[in-house]
């Protein structure tokens, strides 16, 4: 399919893709089983830059444009969603809002180590009692002196374990988005405790976990933004966020889509391939035709990051389809392998507990769509 990508990029997908088929595919099944990658991986990854992209050399990353990274994404996609949480949440989520939100001594003090994966952040956003109502978050920071006392919980947070920065989400102001403020926490911070969440569905090689606060104190220019402008910098982190999800997505369709064309080719019923049945070739059509429109959906809603233009809702549609689709070409790629789509010995089990948690994070499927509906309408369905 033609997106025009230049020979640039392409050329960064080839070197990407031999890379992760390397360090990551071949080992993917067995991180999986041990509900945990080989964290020796983090800095290989950081060597080849993936932490880098699009933070700007002077602050030690690669540089590079919005379309670049979604395939970098993508590619890690294909590879293991696990690994590209870890990449996403920590550069993407994070890294990037200090970019855009920063001071220059926080820009100096995290992107350099960030942007080469020296240092993991986590975004802590989730708490039990809030996920999609996240404007109503009751993590609290209370200011006292030239210092924050920061005290709440915080749930389902990638890296939370392993992370060295915390971009934590805390109420300073008055209830609802407009009270909460947002702050650089070191993980080492005293009374900062992380704790792996294990038994997930998917994502098995990242630490997702839960993070309690206790009287953490941090100093008032560890704050990002102003006061009270927390909830923005959560949005508008999240509205990037959702197209990198929607690249990782296309990144499973592809990979859903290589694995069955290499197995209905070669497994033969009834004495002939698989692929010469038409109820299997429908099936592979769909999942083609649904990696073509997810493509197309995130590499636009990328363009347009790069152009500068709004893209909200562009990233809400990215994300709702690709993720969709993603869980639907998983599903069909285990109808397709049958039985052995069912055990680990091939991706396609994984692919689908991997793609299910997409429809969740960073927004679920139903608020991308009342996202989508309030633009359409201009009523909001959040009241
Ligand atoms: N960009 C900039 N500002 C934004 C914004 C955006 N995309 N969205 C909202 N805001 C601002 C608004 O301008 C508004 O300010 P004004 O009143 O001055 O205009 C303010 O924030 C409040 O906006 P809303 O009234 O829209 O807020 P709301 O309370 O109705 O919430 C919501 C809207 C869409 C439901 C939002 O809460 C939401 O997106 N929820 C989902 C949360 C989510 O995605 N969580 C993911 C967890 S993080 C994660 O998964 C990471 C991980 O580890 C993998």
């Amino acid at each position: 399919m033609d997106l025009s990508f230049t020979d640039e990029q392409q050329r960064f997908r080839e070197y990407a893709r031999e890379f992760l088929d390397n360090e990551v595919v071949a080992h993917r099944a067995e991180w999986d089983r041990a509900e945990s990658v080989d964290t020796a991986v983090i800095p290989k990854l950081g060597e080849m830059g993936f932490f880098g992209l699009t933070i700007p050399e002077e602050y030690g990353g690669l540089g590079g444009d919005y379309i670049t990274y979604c395939i970098g994404m993508e590619e890690l996609g294909r590879a293991d969603s696990a690994v590209r949480g870890i990449v996403s949440v920590s550069m993407g989520l994070v890294g990037k809002v200090i970019l855009s939100h920063g001071t220059e001594e926080q820009k100096q003090q995290w992107l350099p180590r960030i942007a080469t994966g020296d240092v993991l952040a986590c975004f802590g956003l989730t708490e039990p009692d809030t996920g999609s109502d996240a404007g109503n978050l009751r993590t609290r920071a209370v200011r006292e002196g030239n210092e924050y006392v920061l005290n709440g919980q915080k749930m389902f947070i990638t890296n939370a374990t392993w992370a060295d920065l915390c971009l934590v989400f805390a109420r300073t102001g008055g209830p609802g988005p407009k009270g909460v403020s947002a702050f650089l926490v070191p993980t080492s911070s005293s009374g900062f405790q992380a704790r792996e969440i294990k038994g997930k569905l998917g994502l098995r090689g990242q630490a997702t976990g839960e993070i309690s606060l206790t009287d953490v104190r941090v100093p008032a220019s560890a704050r990002l933004g102003e006061e009270g402008q927390g909830f923005t910098i959560a949005m508008q982190s999240l509205d990037k966020g959702r197209v990198s999800v929607g690249a990782g997505c296309a990144g499973i369709i592809l990979g859903c889509l290589e694995t069955v064309v290499e197995y209905a080719t070669q497994r033969h019923q009834f004495g002939r391939p698989l692929a010469s049945f038409q109820l299997i070739q429908d099936m592979i059509a769909d999942i083609s035709v649904e990696l073509d429109a997810a493509r197309l959906l995130v590499y636009r809603a990328a363009g347009l990051i790069e152009r500068g233009e709004p893209f909200g809702v562009a990233a809400s549609k990215a994300k709702y389809f690709a993720s969709e689709a993603a869980v639907r070409a998983a599903n069909s790629a285990i109808q397709i392998f049958g039985g052995y789509g069912y055990i680990d010995e091939y991706p396609v089990q994984k692919y689908l507990r991997d793609a299910r948690v997409m429809t969740l994070y960073e927004g679920t499927s139903q608020i991308q769509k009342l996202l989508i509906g309030r633009a359409e309408t201009g009523v909001s369905a959040f009241l």
